[in-house]
């Protein structure tokens, strides 16, 4: 909807959810999937949404390493989804239309506890199922501090769900970091950053259609990706944040379905990014833009003690060929009081944390895996991993321990930001490769050498940019656990139709000979 005047609601603080109930070992929580109306925007009336504990986005997880949490997570969503289901994706039509299960994206969890798309559930939750649906799930905790997030899976309309609202932040704490002084309390803040398109009656908007239909599609039918037209952080559209002349750490996470920025600040000052989607990188980078896809985090710092009284934009670049009334350009505002309440006694430190590089391990299996687009029985657009959807047997299935390095091979024409479940990879490198030769006749011919991850991506990633025409090779350890996961292209379109796959963790042989 056009028209709307930025920065005139203040950023809303992510509310931290407290368990119910304690004992020695464990902290139980208990979260409710509800319906409910909440403003937006000054000028809006109140949108309706689906949010983990009734809040968009959902409440904040800020718990400490190595002290494991159990959370029910209730669904007590209505009957019907308010979003345009295509009944052809996935049996869609034949399943119960609102359906939950959640990701704790980025966490070492157990398969049982990680929210497989299939092991989803409804309001009238019965613990039967050809999959291993439960309400209880466990998080060990056992894993460098990072800001990590969970939002819906479910098996064929995650993109709606997360688009209703079911998105929120899960912060991990450890000694290491807390030692490091970083801004804290009232000055280390969470940003949940993503795009959304609203009726003037408050409304979600989220197309039935792909923007150019065939009259033989059915309607709702699926869209190859969405574009929101305002950008959200923290449950408002473009909000403004008064902040002290003074250093802050913002923990960032793009949630939206489709769209990457570019962010930039219009007082020209750096960035400090010290962390990426694993936690704190070995050393702080300094840049004055950064991209993020889909599902990444960014932790960063940022110095406004020499900005008193002033107003500074956190922007979107959208390139130089954006039309000019896109106003995702906006994010949002800063405005630097006079004076700060007290000294600011918190660092920001050159280094940060080790980081032992996993190339220096030996590598059990190499795959070479293709991101590639095809058309469907209908002609519509699907994105396919390695030329397979979801229902085929599984391919991809590393041993318990073992280092494997993927390569994703991008032949379509646009970046897809894939994420692997259970573990943190590192990005080793780049190479591009000539792609018109490619979909001439199939042959790869590099033209240029391996390019080295930006200092920015040298730590732990979950969510990596794989672009086109370029071969992304990351490398990882798949431990701690066996079991059922999924790895996917983080474009909520995609991953419904259907860049996913299972991803099975086997246990290792055991040597009978011995
Ligand atoms: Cu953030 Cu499998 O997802
Ligand atoms: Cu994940
Ligand atoms: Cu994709």
């Amino acid at each position: 909807m056009q028209g709307l005047q930025p920065y005139v609601d203040p950023l809303p603080r992510l509310q931290t959810i407290q368990p119910t109930r304690t004992d020695k070992y464990n902290d139980f929580y208990e979260v409710r999937m509800k319906e409910f109306r909440q403003k937006v925007h000054r000028d809006l009336p109140p949108t309706r949404l689906w949010g983990y504990h009734g809040l968009f986005p959902g409440p904040l997880f800020d718990v400490p390493r190595g002290r494991p949490i159990q959370v029910k997570w209730i669904n007590d969503l209505p009957d019907q989804h308010f979003l345009p289901i295509d009944q052809t994706v996935h049996d869609t039509g034949s399943l119960p239309e609102v359906r939950t299960v959640t990701h704790l994206h980025g966490g070492k969890t157990k398969a049982d506890s990680d929210g497989y798309p299939e092991a989803w559930y409804t309001k009238h939750f019965r613990e039967v199922g050809p999959f291993f649906e439960r309400e209880i799930y466990e998080y060990p905790n056992d894993q460098r501090a990072a800001a990590l997030w969970y939002h819906d899976h479910a098996m064929g309309i995650t993109r709606l769900n997360v688009y209703a609202g079911l998105v929120g932040m899960y912060l991990i704490r450890d000694q290491h970091e807390k030692r490091l002084n970083l801004p804290a309390g009232d000055y280390e803040i969470p940003l949940i950053l993503m795009d959304r398109s609203f009726h003037k009656d408050g409304r979600l908007a989220y197309p039935s259609q792909p923007d150019d239909p065939e009259p033989h599609w059915p309607n709702p039918s699926i869209r190859p990706f969405f574009l929101g037209d305002v950008n959200v952080v923290n449950g408002k559209i473009w909000p403004y944040l008064e902040v002290e002349p003074r250093k802050y750490r913002f923990r960032l996470l793009n949630a939206s379905n489709t769209r990457a920025y570019t962010i930039y600040l219009d007082s020209d000052q750096p960035f400090y990014q010290i962390g990426s989607d694993g936690g704190l990188l070995k050393r702080t980078h300094a840049t004055n833009s950064i991209s993020l896809e889909p599902a990444e985090r960014i932790d960063l710092i940022l110095d406004f003690t020499h900005y008193a009284n002033q107003t500074i934009h956190l922007k979107n670049d959208l390139g130089p060929d954006a039309s000019p009334d896109d106003r995702t350009t906006e994010i949002m505002q800063f405005r630097v009081k006079n004076s700060k309440q007290h000294a600011d006694t918190s660092s920001l430190p050159n280094t940060l944390s080790h980081i032992p590089s996993l190339s220096n391990q030996p590598v059990q299996t190499l795959r070479n895996l293709k991101l590639n687009g095809t058309v469907d029985d209908i002609g519509r657009p699907l994105f396919l991993l390695d030329g397979k959807g979801w229902m085929e047997p599984v391919t991809e299935t590393p041993t318990a321990g073992s280092t494997e390095i993927w390569s994703l091979m991008n032949v379509t024409d646009f970046t897809h930001p894939i994420h692997i479940h259970l573990i943190q990879f590192q990005v080793l490198d780049r190479r591009p490769f000539d792609l018109a030769r490619y979909n001439k006749d199939g042959s790869i011919v590099y033209t240029g050498s391996p390019v080295p991850p930006a200092p920015n991506e040298r730590g732990w990633k979950d969510t990596v940019a794989a672009h086109s025409g370029e071969i992304t090779r990351v490398i990882a350890t798949f431990e701690p656990y066996t079991g059922d996961y999924v790895w996917h292209c983080h474009i909520l379109e995609h991953e419904d139709y259907d860049m996913m796959r299972p991803l099975k963790i086997i246990a290792p042989e055991t040597d009978k000979n011995k």
